[in-house]
């Protein structure tokens, strides 16, 4: 999704500064770039269809200047073109915006009746356009700031310059996330953390409404009335992200590979002197809703899966994007939890604001540590699984799987149903080395590949937890591969879709629940019948053309079971050469509604 990167510095090296964040950007997913600068005082723009490394080449590389920003745009309002890319120019102000401007039409024609004109589709000229009608007013930036919030509906994090003051950027934020880091050199603004972490020292977050003036020495904060505020400088403790592939081809591939350490130390971390008792007690809840979108949505129905059966509490699973509209019941007695990677998802961060007006309770599995959902929440446990680059989850999903069995585990051990000794909780301990297997010959997932290809129908199909992972082996596949597939719980397929199973099929099944291998048998038996080839991910010994997991409890089995589709999903999308780590239209963070 869309991404800002903005720089002040002393080094007059601003456009290569913009340049380097726009490609630390690039993961989120675009599909037009752009920016400006000021040269020999004025203000240039430069903007592409293409990738930045086009931009790059279009920016003539001897230029010196100490001030720019930048914008990776994910299309929204307007076709993904050059006129529609950011930063746009309206009068004397350049921006770059990330959201959603709602209220833009009402906007833009109140603009149009005030002589303006729009070059673009964008709601982000509008956006422009209103701060500079404002401005235009008396010249008094600060004014021109404070209407503009007063005024538009929507999100926006917005970074902008203004031809009058040469020395300044100006930053405003509501709803999308802005950050502003400091280092020797200057100022650097972004819209997400690790963006600047491996550049700055220091950061400062703006909440909801707030805006900075920021310039070389001095940034200086505002709220929505104009009154200065103190906002406190935070410190950045980690390690500084890398952003190398290392032997890899591919992100995708590094991070299905780190899967062994990721889990390993997420789970030691919490097994450890016994940590894991710490977490949120969930039998404590009379209702429990999961609310998460994407991936993070198909983690919760294991969630879900693991609460009910294992430690018998009642859950729902809900889409964000369905939440956020739908009337709650909730009360002291509810626990929602929040699952995302990056912690930025507008359909989820919304429904988190939601529930904050009610009584419940709120707990985020969150990957991405200071993320906008990560400190809205009541409580937060991370993921650990570091950062990741590739669009499609990976690591980062079977994390989200990792903690959900750490949270029932953690409640049938208070609860005195399970011992802390169990055999449960050492097989998930030894978790590194089963994966590890799995891991080892890549060489079956490639020759499924070639079966996918070769087929003209994918279908995924999968009873009660194997539904939930096949889900993700389902959407996995679409994300990186483009190739039409679809998903069914095993039993549901005789209510309609087994029409669509002919000999062009390949139905990819999950089955790893004892109490129910024959009943999935015999689905699978049903599609065989009527031509399809299948391929089956099972821990019952099985003929060499299926994908066999170690058999192991509930608390591990599904993050086994996706390993192998998460890999399958990846060599096909080699095969059909797809840009694996940034497939078209999807983004990471996908931070509009
Ligand atoms: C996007 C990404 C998905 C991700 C989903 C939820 O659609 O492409 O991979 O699962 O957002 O993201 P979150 O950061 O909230 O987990």
């Amino acid at each position: 999704m869309c991404g800002i990167m903005g720089t002040i510095n002393k080094n007059n090296d601003a456009i290569q500064k913009v340049i380097e964040g726009l490609e630390r950007l690039e993961y989120r997913g675009y599909d037009s770039c752009g920016i400006a600068y000021l040269d020999n005082l004025e203000i240039e723009t430069i903007k592409t269809k293409g990738r930045v490394k086009e931009l790059s080449q279009l920016v003539d590389s001897n230029i010196k200047t100490n001030i720019a920003i930048g914008h990776t745009r994910w299309a929204t309002h307007g076709g993904a073109t050059t006129i529609n890319a950011h930063p746009h120019t309206v009068g004397s102000i350049t921006i770059v915006h990330n959201g959603i401007i709602e209220n833009y039409l009402t906007l833009k024609e109140k603009l149009i009746n005030n002589g303006y004109t729009f070059k673009s589709e964008t709601d982000t000229e509008v956006a422009g356009a209103l701060l500079d009608f404002y401005y235009q007013k008396n010249k008094d930036i600060k004014d021109a700031i404070t209407n503009f919030i007063k005024e538009v509906k929507g999100s926006y994090a917005i970074v902008l310059l203004c031809k009058d003051i040469k020395d300044k950027l100006f930053v405003i934020k509501k709803d999308s996330p802005l950050v502003i880091g400091t280092n020797q050199e200057g100022v650097l603004i972004a819209s997400d953390i690790p963006t600047i972490s491996c550049e700055c020292e220091d950061y400062y977050l703006l909440n909801d409404l707030e805006w900075a003036i920021v310039g070389l020495d001095k940034i200086s904060f505002f709220n929505n009335n104009g009154e200065e505020i103190i906002k406190e400088r935070q410190v950045f403790k980690d390690a500084a992200l890398t952003y190398s592939k290392e032997k890899y081809d591919h992100f995708m591939l590094k991070e299905i590979m780190e899967q062994v350490t990721t889990l390993s130390k997420l789970i030691n971390y919490y097994l450890e002197d016994d940590r894991y008792l710490n977490l949120i007690d969930i039998s404590k809840f009379k209702r429990i809703d999961i609310v998460a979108c994407g991936s993070a949505y198909n983690a919760s129905l294991v969630g879900k899966y693991l609460f009910e059966e294992e430690a018998g509490i009642e859950t729902e699973v809900y889409l964000a994007s369905e939440y956020r509209y739908k009337k709650n019941f909730l009360d002291k007695d509810s626990l929602v939890i929040f699952v995302s990677q990056s912690g930025e998802t507008a359909d989820t961060l919304a429904c988190l604001k939601k529930i904050k007006e009610t009584d419940a309770k709120s707990l985020g599995i969150i990957n991405v540590e200071k993320s906008s959902i990560s400190l809205l929440v009541d409580e937060v446990i991370y993921t650990k699984s570091g950062s990741e680059i590739a669009v499609a989850t990976t690591k980062a999903y079977t994390s989200q799987l990792a903690v959900f069995s750490l949270l029932t585990l953690s409640s049938l051990v208070k609860n005195r149903k399970l011992d802390k000794t169990d055999a449960v909780i050492t097989e998930l301990k030894n978790i590194g080395n089963d994966v590890q297997t799995l891991l080892k010959d890549t060489s079956k997932y490639q020759e499924v590949a070639k079966k996918i290809v070769a087929s003209k129908k994918i279908f995924f199909l999968g009873r009660s937890i194997d539904y939930a992972i096949m889900k993700e082996g389902d959407l996995k596949l679409k994300e990186i591969t483009y190739i039409s597939s679809e998903c069914y719980a095993a039993g549901e397929l005789k209510h309609g879709p087994i029409s669509l199973i002919d000999k062009d099929t390949l139905v990819i099944a999950g089955n790893t629940n004892k109490l129910l291998y024959e009943k999935t048998e015999s689905n699978l038996c049903e599609v065989t019948a009527r031509g399809a080839n299948t391929l089956l991910i099972t821990n019952k010994n099985t003929d060499s053309d299926n994908i066999l997991i170690p058999e192991k409890s509930i608390y591990v089995s599904p993050i086994l079971e996706v390993i192998p589709l998460q890999l399958i999903a990846y060599y096909t999308g080699v095969l059909l050469e797809r840009d694996i780590d940034k497939p078209r239209n999807l983004a990471k963070s996908v931070t509009v509604e």
